[in-house]
């Protein structure tokens, strides 16, 4: 028997069967780490086939972008080779985790993505909007977060913590309060431009007051 199906009948199926893509941000000592394990849990108990991945990295080749990113360099690193860098990681990132976990159905759980380049690489090092915003449509076609949770502190109060930390600084975590208090503008300013797929998340709270609110914001996206 033939069944007749109409494209747009298609099209909805192939929605309602695609993954959902939620990505984590924040500044230095916001507790990303942390908060992304309790993600995990909570989507899984919820039934959800969760992938955990990060960025810079998510393959073997990302990660191995991400060294040089983070890695010190004689003379340093031009602005747009950082720039380029995070977007040939990505597009690794993209063609060889995120989309095909997205295709069969798997919840994509980020440790950043894009709103990180206009945080740090437009906001922190001032490059401007619209060259991320070429690259991004470039890199990305149509991909783009479905919800995005922003661990927001105060600067001094992240760098704080992060400076508690026993590893040695990377080429990021070495730049001024000046640099991280543009990253933490630029995201607000993410955030309050896309109100509906944004959530801003008080991460200079006590840890278990974090998570909590990160719960009912999960339970509220996915009840
Ligand atoms: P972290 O995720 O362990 O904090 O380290 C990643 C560093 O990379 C962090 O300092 C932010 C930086 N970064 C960018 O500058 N641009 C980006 O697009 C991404 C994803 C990260």
């Amino acid at each position: 028997m033939c069944v007749a199906t109409n494209s747009a009948d298609v099209e909805g199926d192939a929605m309602s069967r695609r993954g959902r893509f939620i990505t984590v941000e924040g500044g230095e000592g916001a507790g990303k780490s942390t908060c992304i394990d309790s993600i995990r849990r909570h989507l899984e108990v919820a039934g959800r086939r969760v992938v955990v991945t990060r960025e810079p990295g998510g393959t073997p080749l990302a990660e191995e972008i991400r060294g040089l990113l983070l890695g010190q360099h004689d003379g340093g690193m031009a602005n747009d080779t950082e720039l380029l860098l995070v977007f040939a990681a990505r597009a690794d990132h993209i063609a060889r985790v995120i989309r095909p976990a997205l295709e069969r159905g798997d919840w994509v759980l980020s440790d950043r993505f894009t709103d990180a380049t206009y945080a740090y690489q437009g906001g922190g090092r001032g490059l401007g909007d619209e060259r991320i915003a070429l690259l991004e449509n470039f890199v990305q076609g149509d991909l783009r977060p479905d919800l995005t949770l922003l661990l927001d502190l105060p600067v001094t109060i992240g760098l704080a913590r992060a400076a508690g930390r026993e590893a040695a600084p990377d080429r990021f975590e070495r730049e001024a309060a000046a640099f991280f208090e543009r990253v933490r503008a630029a995201y607000r300013e993410r955030a309050a431009r896309e109100p509906e797929r944004f959530r801003i998340i008080d991460a200079s709270q006590p840890l278990d007051q974090v998570m909590a609110r990160i719960g009912e914001v999960l339970d509220a996206y996915d009840g």
